[in-house]
């Protein structure tokens, strides 16, 4: 068989938990309701600790409650410091961090430092105080272009649609690169470095042991805030340079966060959400001196195509190696369109999702779990309008993020399946009468169910020596099937084909996703399958 072997990738180094961590990402708001509201909230998510720790990740992240209009459902802050009663107070957020930390487990937050809320207390400020005043210098204000300053300060686009400004009944406009109820931060300011130093101590000193950088790459906007000279700005975000993303200036501000990330005591981690044109840019975000992780939205994007996720693969590990951080990988997030869905729907994308699972969990370097991944839950395509929230979409009308944040089915037969104590009815989103089958109650003693799967999968990865940070190198396989080592003595096998495939038979089998069938010294594995081995004893 020809081998290919990732030579740079750096070996394992069993006291760097961040370097193979499977972290699963709580979105606090639809994963466990603790009051009945039919909204998730932290109380929720702190009695499912237990489920978490079964499951067998690492680390958890969660999604912001911090105060919040809730305009994107938190993305928008109004108050750094402090919880939103929806998801509860701050004695909450600090009796789930210690009793994750009992679990074993750590406890990742998010933290938005590109926008704050317009309820934020600097905003009401910088409006209230008017044209050239200080509070206006810790957002980006400007005065609008034409004869009257009618027209916008430049031709930014909004990432959820339409004009990145807005302009306030003082004739004065504002950026905001996402909602308008969301003002962009002035990253040029010292106060802002202040704040944010001062708002990452408050958490750092009450326990999380890292933070998810959301828009890590937008904070600091190209001088002169230049023109782009194009519409459609959206279908150039992670692909193109845009004076609004990916500016040099960031690095220096993640190189201080990582100075005080190192000066607690645990190895805190900063992880980047950040969208760059290039796999070789996107390395930037995790060099020694800066976060940590950053998300490898190319393998997310990747279609269901043995050759293309061979090709991403490859080049997220070669790009990440030189700068010694390892890959991260991810399937799903709150926002995009779940992969079961996105790799076809119905059984066949159950099959591929579960395969991916398996593929995914062995590849080297950390991965993410979205909830609901484990229960292989499909996006909800079929909301009604009148129930969908999500700001990009009432934006720009289309699919929209509400599908993928549905609340999660913990147990009974009917909606709202266990979501929050008995008795309540309605969940902040509905739920599909035909989930019954994917509570966790229903999967959790089934032995052929997705979430025994990842139980098994997250069980063996976290004995195996080869699995988690390391290398890997590719065998040669049929078209259509990818092969790969890991240590030793550790072998996945992944058919994206929709037919089964015959392979020499790789060693005893440890783990499938489907049922593998064995002939004498060969294998069949069956179509959108994949399969672990313990290698070398076939
Ligand atoms: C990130 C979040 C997304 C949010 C946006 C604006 O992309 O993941 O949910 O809408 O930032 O804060």
């Amino acid at each position: 068989m020809t081998e290919v072997v990732h030579e740079a990738h750096q070996p394992k180094a069993a006291t760097r938990w961040w370097r193979d961590a499977v972290i699963y990402q709580v979105y606090v708001r639809s994963f466990a309701d603790g009051d009945g509201d039919g909204v998730g909230d932290l109380v929720g998510a702190r009695g499912r600790l237990g489920y978490l720790a079964d499951l067998g990740v690492d680390a958890v992240w969660l999604t912001p409650f911090y105060t919040s209009p809730m305009a994107d459902f938190g993305y928008d802050v109004a108050d750094y410091r402090d919880v939103d009663p929806v998801f509860g107070t701050l004695a909450d957020a600090r009796a789930l961090i210690d009793d994750a930390h009992a679990y074993g487990m750590r406890v990742i937050i998010d933290v938005v430092p590109n926008h704050t809320s317009d309820r934020h207390a600097w905003f009401a400020a910088a409006v209230q105080a008017g044209p050239g005043a200080p509070e206006r210098g810790r957002y980006i204000f400007r005065p609008g272009r034409g004869a009257s300053g009618e027209l916008p300060p430049n031709d930014w686009e909004s990432v959820f649609g339409g004009p990145a400004w807005t302009r306030l009944p003082d004739g004065e406009w504002y950026l905001h690169l996402f909602d308008h109820r969301q003002p962009d931060l002035n990253w040029d300011s010292p106060e802002v470095h202040e704040e944010f130093t001062a708002i990452l101590r408050f958490w750092l000193d009450l326990g999380v042991d890292g933070f998810r950088v959301d828009v890590a790459h937008g904070m600091v906007k190209a001088p002169g805030l230049p023109d782009i000279g194009t519409a459609g700005q959206v279908e150039l975000l992670g692909t193109a340079v845009l004076p609004y993303f990916d500016q040099e200036g960031v690095h220096e501000i993640h190189r201080g966060w990582r100075r005080l990330l190192d000066s607690y005591e645990g190895e805190r981690i900063g992880v980047a959400e950040a969208w760059a044109p290039t796999q070789e840019r996107l390395a930037r975000y995790v060099r020694p001196d800066e976060l940590h992780q950053a998300f490898n939205f190319h393998f997310l994007k990747a279609p269901w195509d043995a050759a293309v996720m061979r090709v991403v693969i490859d080049e997220s590990i070669a790009t990440v190696s030189p700068v010694g951080a390892p890959s991260t990988w991810v399937l799903s997030n709150h926002d995009v369109k779940r992969h079961v869905t996105r790799y076809g729907g119905g059984e066949a994308g159950v099959r591929r999702a579960r395969a991916a699972a398996l593929l995914m969990l062995a590849l080297p370097g950390s991965a993410y779990v979205y909830q609901g991944e484990e229960l292989g839950l499909p996006e909800v395509l079929d909301l009604p309008d009148e129930v969908c929230r999500d700001p990009q979409r009432l934006r720009a009308p289309g699919d929209g993020r509400d599908g993928c944040r549905v609340p999660i089915p913990w147990a009974h037969a009917e909606p709202p399946f266990g979501f929050g104590p008995p008795g309540v009815a309605d969940t902040w989103l509905p739920m599909p009468r035909s989930w019954a089958p994917l509570t966790v109650e229903a999967q959790a003693g089934d032995p052929g169910s997705t979430l025994s799967l990842y139980r098994a999968a997250l069980r063996l990865r976290r004995g195996h020596a080869a699995l988690g940070d390391g290398t890997m190198r590719w065998h040669g396989s049929p078209p259509g099937t990818l092969v790969f080592g890991r240590g030793e003595d550790f072998v996945c096998t992944v058919n994206m084909t929709g037919e089964p495939v015959e392979l020499p038979r790789p060693g005893d089998l440890l783990l499938a996703s489907a049922p593998v069938a064995q002939r004498g010294r060969s294998v069949v594995l069956a179509a959108d399958s994949a399969a672990w081995w313990a290698a070398g004893r076939a």
